[in-house]
């Protein structure tokens, strides 16, 4: 069912800067948005954190308002899923684009589904070729997957790279890491830039195609059961399978000075990789980059937004690394945004018109409420 309105407008939210420095939107892609044919109102606000100043987007062409404003767009942006206040005032037959945070959803989809706002989870867009220019859950893990392995560097007392000095040389760092998709393959590339010596470890063993091609060595283990799930991520292991895994790992973990972890299965608890005995074995003023600490950890020791010292291993537990990166994270959230309007409006003359959303098979995945039903 095609439907029209002569003014269609996107609302961009504040986030809450507690927790978020980034936005959904930058001055850019507001210019991108009004050449679509949208309005764009921005919060006021909304792009501090991450440097962007009203006054930019409101030079691009944005009105700036208040969050009763952006409750009364069209279309509403949000890293997060915004406040309860904020939820309740969107208005019935607008569309919120966000990270609800599926997995641990607790009755928020279907109040809004009750008061007719249709919700569109980024992190349900299909991993297919023709949405990658879409998939805020891959531009926001290459981030993280590079500011994690720079946070490496800070945690860590000693060099990344040979350094030959006239004071006598420093051995390179010895890093391994766990879990190789956006996130782990990003990480090897950045400590590989920085000189480090790189080894890998994927359950799914296509991945190891990828890791040589970023010049890390592949560790494989003999684990008598596959790995691969569907869609490119990986399948929860058998009990059996994943004692065998923290066995087989615990060697290699204690050899490395540094543990980058992204192992992770969607809407699973992170799987346990590094287990204390492990921890105890390294070496003291290694470092382990918990990445998946948000969903309980690979290592069992890691404390989700802390650093903690354990057994004399620095091992942290920081949950948002895109957002220490907040000007070009905003910049690559803003563009997948941009991308993705492609899909929930077109123009047919001087008539903005919402296609069929059900006929195109990423918004049908992404839509989890739509005209007043959850989906998910
Ligand atoms: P992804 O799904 O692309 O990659 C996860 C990888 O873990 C897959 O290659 C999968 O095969 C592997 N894996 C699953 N179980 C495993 C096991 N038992 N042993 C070894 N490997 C296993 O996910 P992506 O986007 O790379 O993100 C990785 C993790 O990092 C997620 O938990 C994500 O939420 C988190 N993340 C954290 C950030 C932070 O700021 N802390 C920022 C971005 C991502």
């Amino acid at each position: 069912m095609l439907s029209w309105q002569k003014v269609m407008k996107v609302g961009i939210c504040k986030e809450n800067e507690k927790v978020e420095a980034r936005v959904a939107a930058t001055p850019d892609s507001v210019s991108r948005l009004l050449k679509q044919g949208l309005e764009v109102v921005v919060e006021q606000g909304a792009g501090f954190h991450a440097g962007f100043p009203d006054a930019d987007f409101a030079a691009a062409g944005a009105s700036i308002g208040t969050s009763e404003d952006i409750c009364a767009a069209d279309f509403i942006f949000s890293i997060n899923l915004p406040s309860a206040a904020v939820l309740k005032s969107i208005k019935s037959g607008s569309m919120l684009v966000t990270l609800p945070g599926l997995c641990e959803d607790d009755g928020t989809l279907k109040s809004l589904a009750e008061n007719k706002v249709d919700v569109l989870a980024l992190e349900r867009i299909p991993r297919i070729s023709r949405a990658q220019s879409m998939d805020v859950l891959s531009s926001q893990a290459n981030i993280g997957g590079y500011r994690a392995a720079l946070e490496a560097t800070v945690q860590y007392k000693r060099f990344f790279p040979l350094m030959m000095t006239s004071a006598g040389s420093a051995k390179p760092a010895r890093i391994l890491i766990l879990g190789v998709g956006v996130a782990g393959l990003q990480a090897i590339a950045t400590a590989r830039r920085l000189g480090a010596q790189v080894w890998a470890y994927d359950v799914r063993p296509e991945t190891r195609e990828q890791v040589e091609s970023v010049g890390a060595k592949f560790i494989e283990l003999d684990l008598d059961e596959e790995g691969s799930g569907e869609g490119g991520y990986a399948k929860e292991l058998s009990d059996e399978a994943k004692q065998k895994q923290q066995q087989m790992l615990s060697e290699e973990l204690q050899k490395a000075d540094i543990l980058i972890s992204t192992a992770a299965i969607p809407c699973r608890p992170a799987p346990r990789l590094i287990l204390e005995e492990t921890v105890k074995g390294m070496r003291e003023g290694s470092v382990i980059i918990d990445m998946a600490a948000a969903t309980g950890g690979n290592c069992e020791l890691t404390e989700a937004g802390s650093v903690v010292v354990k057994h004399g291993v620095t091992i942290v537990g920081y949950t948002n690394y895109p957002a220490m990166v907040a000007a070009d994270a905003s910049s690559f959230f803003a563009r997948n945004l941009v991308n993705l309007m492609q899909l929930l409006v077109t123009k047919e003359g001087d008539k903005l018109v919402r296609p069929d959303y059900m006929a195109d098979e990423v918004t049908e995945a992404a839509l989890v409420v739509y005209n007043g039903e959850v989906r998910f």
